[in-house]
């Protein structure tokens, strides 16, 4: 009954915010005929919020849309599109960000800055991109007129950000119990886990931010404690979280670290700005100085959030012992070929930053390759159908053409374990995840696959899975 009346009354509501947001898109085009630009400017801060509020009702309408579903058989299908819808948004938000990011840590790098520059500009810099060629100056403070039109780059970071958390929220939260906690690192509530999840990212930002601000003076005392508190971040998120959440959460740290560099200081700063100049007075130049710092920093955090975004389809990484030092290594590791990258933009040589980098990753490659895992009970030889039997005791209840499973009503990545011929072909990542990472079966060993049928399977890939 309550669904109905809600669902009646989100309609209502929804509809009333679209008219309106279209209502005021006409006022604007009227007023712009008229040059009236006051007017043109209040009612576009209006209409930035009626689109905030679309984006807020769209949310409740699915929270709603939820209520009708729950129970149902639609229930994990409306989290598998949200799922498909958001993480898109993520990607395409993410790719706008780290783009422009690229881009303006290039043009800061490739600046010419010698050769005729004209006294205000700190320089410029010559381009050639689909067939056009682009000519770009930049000021060393600020020009003494602010443009009319000038082009801010914030929203890729602010729905980044915002997409990147509903994520975290559709995967992790609701199904807290399967993919959040892991009962054998750490036995906690789900509304511990969430708690967790959301105060560490908040704490971290606040230790970041003082980091940046009293110590960023000194590169190297910096550069350490930056060091350190990644570790830490690293080594908490491997206590109280499963190996995969764990990955995820130190990429929604970083993740939250470079939104809220944007949105709390280099935004801020640069709104400062402009309205100096504006006014006719020189800008901070601390402001400006503030923002590149933590512009540059957030190029750093790139290769390393990018990798952890990925992360998730590589048990190797996050499902080994060790996992929040290969994570650190890795992020350590992918840094310095940013840091090369930057070099090399700048023109500088840097002949050891480059191979370090490099030679760290294989070294994490190579550290967690899976030892042989020797089975001294492989007496017989195993056959193909006695693994056969295993699979469809205790795999195919989710990895079938038909699953059985109350959750997975569609097989997991793709996978299926229907015939023998599946088995045999995909033998390679059973024994991965049966054998050596030992994260399958799904949900804390959902279907009860005993040591004994691991090791079976163990003999028969060390027998070479005759058939
Ligand atoms: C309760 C349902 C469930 C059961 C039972 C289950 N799985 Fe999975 N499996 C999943 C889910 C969900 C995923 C995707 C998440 C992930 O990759 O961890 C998955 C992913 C996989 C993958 C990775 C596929 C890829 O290419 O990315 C493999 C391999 C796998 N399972 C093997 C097995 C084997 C072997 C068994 C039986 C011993 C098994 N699973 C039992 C749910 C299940």
């Amino acid at each position: 009954m309550i669904e109905i009346f809600l669902g009646i009354a989100w309609l209502i509501i929804f509809i009333i915010i679209v008219v309106v947001t279209y209502k005021l898109h006409h006022l604007i085009k009227f007023y712009k005929a008229e040059n009236n630009d006051e007017k043109v400017e209040s009612l576009q801060t209006s209409q930035n919020w009626f689109y905030a509020l679309i984006v807020i009702a769209s949310v409740g309408g699915i929270g709603i849309l939820y209520l009708f579903l729950k129970g149902t058989i639609w229930e994990s299908h409306l989290f598998e599109w949200l799922n498909l819808t958001v993480r898109w948004m993520h990607i395409t938000f993410g790719i706008a960000w780290i783009g422009a990011s690229f881009y303006f840590v290039f043009l800061e790098n490739a600046l010419n800055r010698t050769k005729d520059v004209r006294d205000e500009l700190a320089g410029n810099l010559w381009a050639v991109h689909g067939g056009g060629f682009y000519y770009l100056e930049k000021y060393k403070l600020a020009p003494k007129k602010i443009p009319k039109d000038l082009h801010w780059f914030k929203y890729e970071a602010y729905f980044t950000w915002l997409s990147g958390f509903c994520l975290l929220a559709i995967v992790y939260y609701f199904n807290a119990k399967s993919f959040l906690i892991d009962p054998e690192v750490l036995d906690i509530s789900v509304a511990a886990a969430i708690t967790i999840s959301i105060v560490s990212l908040i704490i971290g930002w606040i230790i970041y931010d003082q980091m940046c601000k009293r110590l960023i003076s000194n590169k190297l005392v910096f550069t350490i404690a930056m060091t350190v508190f990644l570790i830490f971040f690293a080594w908490f998120y491997a206590q109280v979280f499963s190996g995969r959440a764990a990955y995820i959460h130190f990429g929604a740290l970083i993740g939250t670290l470079m939104a809220a560099n944007v949105f709390f200081i280099i935004i801020p700063g640069q709104k400062r700005m402009v309205n100096a100049a504006k006014k006719g007075l020189a800008p901070n130049p601390e402001d400006g100085k503030a923002a590149f710092i933590r512009s540059y920093s957030n190029n750093y955090f790139t290769l390393p959030v990018l990798f952890i975004m990925i992360s998730n389809h590589f048990p190797s990484t996050f499902g080994n012992t060790y996992q929040w030092i290969v994570l650190i290594a890795i992020t350590i590791g992918s840094a310095g070929i940013k840091h090369y990258l930057n070099a090399r933009e700048k023109g500088q040589l840097s002949v050891w930053v480059m191979p370090i980098s490099v030679l760290l990753l294989l070294s994490v490659a190579f550290v967690t390759a899976p030892e042989k895992p020797k089975y001294e009970a492989c007496t017989e030889t195993v056959s193909l159908e006695q693994v056969s039997t295993i699979i469809n005791n205790r795999c195919t209840v989710c990895h079938s053409a038909n699953p059985t499973d109350a959750i997975w009503k569609v097989a997991p990545n793709g996978v299926k374990y229907d015939t023998a011929d599946q088995i045999y072909n995909l033998r390679d990542k059973i024994f991965q995840r049966v054998v050596v990472v030992k994260n399958m079966p799904f949900n804390n060993n959902q279907t009860g696959m005993t040591q004994e049928e691991r090791d079976i399977i163990n003999c028969w890939i060390n027998q070479g899975a005759p058939k």
